[in-house]
């Protein structure tokens, strides 16, 4: 039970939603010959190459390579999940969202959810009210401009105060009609015996919010600096707010971290918010705490380059350097930039411009293993037994890329920062990766393939020529499926002799048709489920529909079907971006060779699984001992080859 909008909203959304009406939202598009483009939301550039297709539902953005349905545009645009993508579009179109299949407990606890949000949301209204009430304006924002907050900084981050009554909140919000027993789970509210108290008292107030924009929970500092009383203190956990899920300035970086491909992380609040205010505005901030793996997770959607920006006091602590094995370990690339002595994130921005603080960035950062390498060192001072010590944390380190390129460069950059043999450090790496493995088998996802899962070339060669000629497939399905052409056909007779011969006959037919037809009387099986499903829905459609027409299957196919079908679609319309078209310069259409095409895709693909099927046998009669129908079946392979190949050369 995946999604639990019924499937009844989904169809109304796939129906209702046009996604040149929704993409326009995001993307300022211009009609071009039957699509529309514009410049690509996904990375920076100056001619368009971002391209929607109204008549096909579907849009492709060739600068990234991603693209498939409205769904998945929110999906990466907006990093929406995919219910929250389909409720995006419901309430655009004003579709009812039906949600089924929920049980009893479900529907409680989503109820308690939607309370718990609305309540937060109230709550964040409430603080920014109170920023601009007599106290607040006196005490609150006077201290926030005095850090150098701006107007425009305090309202995208929704910056609130709250007051130092002791339940001025939880008053208004019972009056408000909340209920206790909620306030009180989203923690804002502390009940006693005689009354209710504010958690947040006389504090500046940061709302922490989700990927999607909801407020979960809260931050609050006090004003000015006090040895007696914490800080910060924050949102108790809740349904809604679990801190070590949380990433704070998600939703304000997410869009810039897409478009930068990489994610600056912090350690505060006030970090995050001063370098949006300085213009840098792809940063996180884990708060405080170790990251997470959920934390990473949630960046890991966005981009795979993190760059850690180290306060100039703390750096390289073992603890933060442990807790990026584990961003490495999830296949990122780890750079480490440390700052000034005395300096944060906050503290260094403040006085700089945004020229000053990128060109420092720049030049500063270093990659995490060479980071750590020369840390190290420096710790173990020539010391022979801390030195040994050194080179196996490294090596740690190392074994938790997953890249073995990248893996083999890091070797060669040790060895060199550390002065000892490449050889060494294989060793210590292949005993690692190797009790690395052992204890990953126990666990049913592996981070590592075991290198011995690739053959050898052929083997992928084979993998490869395969892929193609099945993605071949179903390109001409989609692109021309629904064309009739003539094939030519053998037809064996008898003549009045008695004597067999064979006609060629010419047959006017669907290329679906033509298709289905070849590759079931073989029995011919696609390989990779991804094809083998779009084979299936394409096929389907035809049956039903007598054409072609994507948007009718398309929401019942993968995120990565979705986007094969896609890229075969639109590589077929790229053309058209450069107004190719008017100077005639664009591929003439494929049809006079359609036919050939077709007949000798399917005839390479048909040779090429009677190989398969021959070399099969080869292997399986190396072991055992080779009986008569095995000897049958080959030399049938064989001549069922032979027979083709002539035919491919003769379509050749
Ligand atoms: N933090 C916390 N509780 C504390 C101290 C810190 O939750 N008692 C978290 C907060 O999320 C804070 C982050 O750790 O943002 C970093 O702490 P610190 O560097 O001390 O705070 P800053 O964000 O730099 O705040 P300021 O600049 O206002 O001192
Ligand atoms: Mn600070």
């Amino acid at each position: 039970m995946k999604y639990l909008i019924s499937k009844n909203t989904i169809q109304k959304v796939f129906e209702t939603a046009l996604v040149e009406e929704v993409i326009g939202d995001f993307v300022q598009l211009k009609k071009s010959g039957s699509n529309f483009k514009g410049l690509s939301p996904f990375s920076e550039e100056r001619t368009p190459s971002f391209m929607v297709s109204p008549a096909k539902q579907i849009w492709k953005d060739f600068s990234s390579g991603k693209g498939g349905t409205v769904i998945t545009f929110l999906m990466e645009h907006e990093q929406y999940t995919y219910p929250e993508a389909i409720k995006y579009i419901a309430n655009k179109y004003n579709i009812e969202v039906e949600e089924t299949q929920k049980t009893a407990e479900q529907i409680t606890e989503d109820n308690e959810k939607e309370s718990l949000f609305l309540i937060s949301d109230y709550a964040k209204n409430h603080f920014k009210k109170k920023l601009n009430s007599e106290e607040g304006k006196t005490i609150a924002l006077s201290y926030l401009k005095e850090r150098g907050f701006n107007d425009k900084t305090i309202e995208k981050f929704e910056i609130g105060y709250s007051l130092k009554k002791i339940d001025d909140f939880s008053s208004s919000a019972s009056k408000s009609g909340y209920k206790t027993n909620y306030l009180e789970k989203t923690g804002l509210t502390i009940v006693k015996e005689s009354n209710n108290i504010d958690r947040f008292r006389g504090r500046i107030i940061f709302p922490i919010r989700s990927m999607s924009g909801r407020v979960l929970g809260f931050g609050g500092r006090i004003l000015g600096t006090s040895k007696n009383i914490a800080k910060y203190i924050n949102s108790p956990e809740s349904l809604i707010y679990q801190k070590s899920k949380v990433l704070y300035g998600i939703f304000e970086s997410k869009q810039s971290i897409v478009k930068e491909d990489k994610c600056y992380l912090v350690e505060g609040y006030t970090d995050v918010i001063k370098m949006h205010q300085s213009g840098i505005t792809n940063v996180v901030a884990s708060s405080g705490t170790a990251l997470t793996e959920s934390q990473i997770r949630l960046i890991n959607r966005l981009t795979k380059n993190i760059t850690v920006l180290f306060d100039g006091d703390e750096a390289g602590s073992r603890a933060t350097l442990r807790g990026i094995d584990l961003i490495l370990e999830q296949g990122m690339n780890v750079k480490i930039c440390n700052l000034p002595k005395n300096e944060d994130p906050d503290s260094f921005v403040s006085d700089k411009n945004l020229d000053e603080v990128k060109l420092y960035f720049e030049q500063n950062s270093k990659d995490f293993i060479v980071y750590k390498a020369s840390l190290l060192l420096n710790e173990s001072n020539n010391d022979p037994v801390k030195k040994a010590g050194v080179i196996r944390d490294m090596v740690e380190s190392i074994a938790k890329i997953s890249d073995q390129i990248k893996r083999e460069i890091y070797v060669k950059e040790c060895s060199s920062i550390m002065d000892i043999s490449e050889q060494v450090l294989y060793s210590t790496l292949a005993q690692i990766r190797k009790q690395d493995f052992n204890s990953q088998k126990k666990k049913p996802k592996k981070i590592f393939e075991p290198i011995s899962i690739v053959k050898g070339d052929k083997n992928k060669r084979e993998v490869n020529a395969l892929y193609e000629l099945e993605k071949k497939i179903i390109e001409i399905l989609l692109l021309y499926g629904n064309e009739s052409i003539d094939f030519e056909e053998e037809v064996f007779s008898q003549n009045e002799q008695g004597i067999s011969e064979t006609n060629i006959s010419k047959r006017s037919l669907k290329v679906f048709e033509k298709v289905y037809m070849d590759l079931h009387v073989d029995e011919m099986e696609f390989s990779n489920d991804d094809f083998k499903n779009i084979y299936f829905n394409i096929i389907e459609c035809f049956n039903e529909n007598k054409e072609i027409s994507i948007d009718k299957f398309m929401n019942k196919l993968s995120e990565n079907q979705q986007l094969e079908v896609t890229n075969i679609i639109m590589d077929n319309e790229k053309y058209f971006l450069h107004n190719w078209e008017k100077n005639n310069i664009y591929p003439k259409s494929k049809k006079n060779s359609l036919s050939q095409l077709t007949i000798e895709t399917i005839l390479n693909l048909r040779c090429f699984l009677i190989d398969k099927k021959v070399n099969g046998f080869k292997d399986e009669s190396l072991k055992k001992n080779i009986t008569d129908s095995v000897l049958e079946e080959v030399v049938n392979y064989s001549n069922l080859k032979k027979l083709l190949s002539e035919k491919l050369n003769r379509v050749l």
